[in-house]
């Protein structure tokens, strides 16, 4: 997967899968499954290391686990987000950002939001490296937002929306995520733009989907919401080897004799 497959697979009608990723035993996993391409999203901040929200990561923060992804996934196109406020303070400080995720490894960064990002995109993008947008829930806006709610209801919203794709799409994004938006305004969004924009909460019409690694493999019970789907049972497996490996300690059969040197 490169850049240029994103468009092709849209025009193709191929759909693009995408998860997170923030580690290299995992990466080294995901690197052998057919996924598309891995983000390490900001949400890096809330599910390794518990904070509330996405504001806490860093630059440095992203960067230490895009390394970690990428000495464990050779073969997919990682996508590193552009943490909090990194992106408004100047192009100087948002290259030197986008600098530290590319040498950590990333082949392209994502960022969220539109107002007043055309040049910082722009800037970005004509110095070599592929911008993600990011709108709908851009978790980074939570304050402004009130919350982390769905966005884009109603006409008037929906057709903002459209127009703020199609602005990223003019300066030079590559596709989208689409967080957290009914069905319909996903749908206006995807057919108007040659962009493929890929959903989290956004239906079935967008060009792919994402989800966050431990919500799909079921690590994350205690979140919610509507539009994850576990598709295991992270939690019970870890959980079931730990007590596994806790019960055959405590009987004394581990280690056995194959187990131990002579
Ligand atoms: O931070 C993140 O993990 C993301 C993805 C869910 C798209 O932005």
């Amino acid at each position: 997967m490169n850049v240029f497959d994103f468009r092709k697979m849209k025009s193709a009608g191929r759909r693009i899968s995408m998860t997170t990723c923030y580690d290299y035993w995992s990466a080294r996993i995901l690197d052998q499954t057919p996924i598309d391409a891995l983000i390490v999203g900001d949400s890096a901040a809330m599910v390794m290391h518990g904070h509330e929200s996405t504001l806490p990561a860093t630059p440095d923060m992203l960067a230490i686990h895009t390394q970690a992804v990428a000495r464990g996934a050779h073969n997919k196109f990682i996508i590193a987000d552009m943490p909090f406020l990194s992106f408004r303070k100047g192009l100087g400080p948002a290259i030197d950002c986008v600098q530290q995720l590319v040498r950590a490894g990333a082949n392209a960064v994502k960022l969220e939001g539109v107002g007043g990002h055309d040049d910082v995109v722009k800037h970005i993008v004509q110095s070599g490296v592929p911008v993600m947008g990011h709108l709908g829930l851009t978790p980074q806006a939570v304050n402004s937002l009130g919350g982390f709610k769905v966005q884009g209801v109603g006409a008037e919203a929906a057709a903002d929306l459209v127009e703020a794709a199609q602005r990223l799409e003019a300066v030079g994004c590559f596709s989208l995520v689409l967080e957290a938006v009914p069905t319909k305004t996903a749908q206006q969004i995807t057919e108007n733009v040659q962009i493929p924009t890929i959903g989290i909460g956004a239906g079935p019409h967008c060009d792919g989907q994402v989800l966050v690694l431990h919500d799909l493999a079921g690590f994350n019970r205690d979140f919610k919401a509507r539009f994850v789907r576990m598709f295991e049972d992270g939690h019970g497996l870890l959980t079931r080897a730990v007590e596994e490996f806790d019960r055959t300690v405590k009987n004394g059969s581990f280690p056995s004799e194959a187990e131990s040197y002579e």
